[in-house]
């Protein structure tokens, strides 16, 4: 009977794949072609980076063919508040960045709510606005708290260090640039029943703001969430407040509302992923041991909090990435700016963390003049340490597997000294070959979220339907629950179906994040169908009936032929006071090798090969993965060496403005940008105990490999100088950036 099909680890396309690519797959905004008399929403948006509102007049638009009403603060029936921490008035009497929504025409046509936000008029008197975060820091403009993590005594590790450097490593945010913008389309029933429709990674949360904003409690209100072009973490928090705004409207006029931003405005009025500012000292012994790290982080908060405490948690957290640092003392905290709230993106401050690490690495190598390749092998965790914050890293030999492997399959030795017989006849152009590891957490260090939910209904038939907690983004998480459901209940795939994800079918759900998704509602669906196995084992008596047949007999034998299922990672426990303690199930692993070309009188660079190997366990879904390492990385290449967050800093009228708006300013990865050459593969004998049929989260982890490309840049800027160079790089990378540290390198002084 049960048990004997088995479709986890088979290389399946995604579960929507074809839908995709024929235009048959629906998102949220979809829907609005399918609802009638739905009316449509526009913000009128403050043009002030900080300023207060002293007037706001919305009669003029009223007069505006096809206005049917303007939503204000006077509408809230319930909390005037679109964030979890109190800080987001969703109507703000204080504007705090430019683009932000004083309120929200609803009309009949998308353009006839555009003019007539045109026509609301808006008094604002203008204050003081904090645009860098480097202006921040200097006016110690911060909030929130001031996390440290400390182990050893840090003073005595420098001092006792042969070598000490210092120095600062700044790096920008990044734009989701997700394909689907914001939406949300709400409608009531006829008993007042609230039904969102939303592109969020966290229906859960979204009902709970809905719910708040409206004055009434979860249980009147459902959210649902088709599949989302794209979250990568910007939908984790940022759709509640556009969610309630339709919701509101919804109730007050009856009709469905729909709200979708334009690109323009989902740019300007978003969070993005947080740009750092790290303040270091770095100790290494005569042989390149780490010693001891102080660093201060400062992350760009954006206006309001948001999730910018736990992401600065978890950079916090991964500042050691791959290395053993015996002394370390990391403080954090998050700055204040007049900009949109920063928030979750695909790393979840991890790569910032990182990136500090990576970025000491790469400028001391040449100061201590030892090979970077070296320097980064001879630092890795061996088996018994523990990472700052006291948690044993398991599996450190996994690190050094995946680089052996990298350096041998791609040939990195041979390749080495071509570069360098390259290098030396060739004055205008350099190549350099770079190698990185990453080590990353899995698991919400705040331990609650650790915890999904399922519902699994075998039908008569013997056809199963299955729901979860997650939400699809195009990260394939259905298609692995999918497989989990299909291999637990021992059936072909075909005779499985997944529904969409929504609050009422599953309730207290945790956001898709923290690439934990697949573990936890994988768990969460194999407890349900395990449920539902063992009574039908117990019904089938050793009959080995058929599944249709047990499952129809069963049914008459009146077995319950459906479940719940529940799962909590154990083993976790994470103290956000003293910042200890064993916040993550496991660490995922993974190792590139990057060969780069760089143009010394441009700066224009190519990547011409990149090798992986990365560890997902045993994989659920290789082809889902192995998608999922290629989009990271190359997601990740995109925010170290070519996107490119501009606001305008100056003291003119559009100061705070965003001034990379659009596709045509904000430079995106594309297949142009892809390396010449990428070799993937997933590491071997990489079983997980504990976990889902033995595999791992991929779903951020990889966009770190893109540290390899980075480094890479920076070792071909220095073969421009003399041996020895050790060159300072801007992050992003861009061509301007590595021209300008060629010129560095060259010793070239400049103003630039
Ligand atoms: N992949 C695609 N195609 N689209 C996305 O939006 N989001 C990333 C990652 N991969 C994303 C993606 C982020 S930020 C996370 S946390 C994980 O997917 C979430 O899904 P998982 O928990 O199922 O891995
Ligand atoms: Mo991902 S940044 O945890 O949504």
């Amino acid at each position: 009977m049960v048990g004997r099909v088995v479709s986890v680890g088979q290389a399946l396309p995604h579960e929507s794949a074809a839908e995709h690519v024929t235009g048959h797959a629906l998102f949220t905004d979809d829907l609005v072609h399918r609802t009638p008399h739905v009316l449509h929403a526009h913000p009128v948006c403050s043009p002030h980076a900080h300023a207060r509102v002293t007037r706001l007049d919305p009669s003029p638009a009223l007069a505006v063919d096809g206005v049917v009403r303007v939503l204000t603060v006077d509408d809230v029936p319930g909390v005037n508040d679109a964030g979890v921490k109190h800080d987001e008035p969703l109507f703000p009497d204080e504007v705090m960045f430019v683009g932000h929504a004083v309120c929200w025409v609803l009309a009949e046509t998308l353009e006839a709510a555009r003019l007539g936000a045109l026509a609301v008029e808006v008094d604002y008197e203008p204050l003081p606005a904090i645009v860098a975060l480097t202006e921040a820091i200097e006016a110690e403009s911060f909030q929130g708290g001031r996390p440290v993590v400390a182990r050893g005594d840090v003073e005595q590790g420098l001092a006792a260090a042969a070598h000490v450097f210092s120095g600062v490593t700044e790096m920008a945010g990044q734009e989701h640039f997700y394909l689907e913008t914001h939406a949300s389309l709400a409608l009531v029933d006829e008993s007042g029943q609230v039904f969102v429709q939303s592109s969020t990674q966290h229906p859960t949360e979204t009902q709970e703001i809905v719910a708040h904003v409206l004055g009434r409690e979860s249980h009147a209100v459902t959210v649902q969430c088709l599949r989302m072009g794209g979250g990568f973490g910007g939908k984790e928090m940022q759709p509640h407040g556009f969610a309630a705004i339709a919701a509101l409207g919804a109730t007050l006029t009856g009709r469905p509302v729909r709200l979708r931003l334009n690109r323009t405005h989902d740019m300007t009025m978003t969070g993005k992923r947080h740009g750092f500012h790290a303040q270091w000292r770095v100790g290494f012994d005569d042989d390149g041991r780490l010693v001891a790290l102080e660093a201060t982080l400062t992350s760009d908060g954006g206006w309001s909090l948001d999730l910018s405490e736990p992401v600065l948690a978890r950079a916090l957290c991964h500042v050691d990435n791959a290395y053993w640092i015996p002394h370390v003392l990391l403080h954090g905290r998050v700055a204040r700016t007049h900009k949109t709230s920063q928030t979750a993106f695909r790393g979840f401050g991890g790569p910032q963390g990182m990136l500090v690490i990576e970025d000491v690495l790469g400028r001391c190598a040449p100061l201590l003049g030892i090979d970077p390749v070296d320097l980064r092998r001879r630092n890795f965790y061996v088996d018994g340490q523990a990472t700052p914050y006291g948690q044993v890293v398991r599996h450190p030999e996994r690190v050094a597997v995946a680089w052996d492997q990298v350096v041998s399959t791609g040939e990195v030795v041979r390749r080495r000294e071509e570069i360098a017989a390259f290098n030396a006849a060739h004055e205008h152009t350099k190549r350099a070959l770079a190698v990185t590891p990453l080590k990353f957490g899995i698991s919400f260090n705040f331990t609650a979220f650790n915890q999904a939910g399922a519902l699994v209904h075998v039908y008569k038939d013997g056809s199963v339907l299955i729901n979860h907690g997650g939400t699809e983004m195009g990260q394939g998480l259905h298609t692995k629950m999918l497989q989990v459901a299909a291999t637990s209940l021992g059936i072909p795939l075909e005779r499985v179906r997944l529904a969409p994800t929504r609050t009422d079918k599953v309730p207290n759900t945790s956001a898709t994040a923290a690439s934990s998704s697949a573990d936890l509602n994988g768990g969460a669906v194999k407890d349900a169908c395990d449920q539902i196995t063992a009574r039908l084992r117990e019904f089938d008596e050793g009959r080995d009936l058929p599944w249709d047949d047990l499952v129809r007999e069963a049914y008459f034998g009146r077995v319950q032929l459906w479940a719940a299922g529940f799962y909590r990672t154990e083993g976790i426990h994470w103290d956000s006071t003293r910042m200890t303690g064993h916040p993550f199930k496991y660490f995922a692993y993974g190792v590139a090798a990057a060969e780069v070309e760089v143009d010394g009188f441009t700066g224009a660079h190519r990547t011409r090969r990149v090798d992986i190997v990365h560890d997902v366990g045993d994989s659920l879904s290789p082809l889902v993965d192995i998608g999922q390492i290629e989009g990271g990385f190359a997601q990740g290449v995109g925010w170290l060496t070519l996107e490119d967050l501009r606001w305008d800093e100056s003291d003119g009228p559009g100061r705070g403005r965003l001034t990379t708006q659009s596709a045509s300013t904000y430079k995106l990865p594309s297949i142009g940008e892809l390396p010449d050459e990428l070799h993937v593969a997933l590491l071997e004998h990489a079983h997980e105990d504990g976990v889902v049929y033995g595999s791992k989260a991929v779903g951020e982890p990889p966009l770190m490999l893109a540290f390899a490309v980075r480094e890479a840049l920076r070792e071909a800027a220095a073969s421009f100088g003399p041996e020895g160079t050790s060159v300072e790089l801007a992050s992003p990378a861009t061509p301007e950036a590595v021209f300008w540290a060629v010129q560095r390198a060259r010793g070239v002084t400049c103003t630039g």
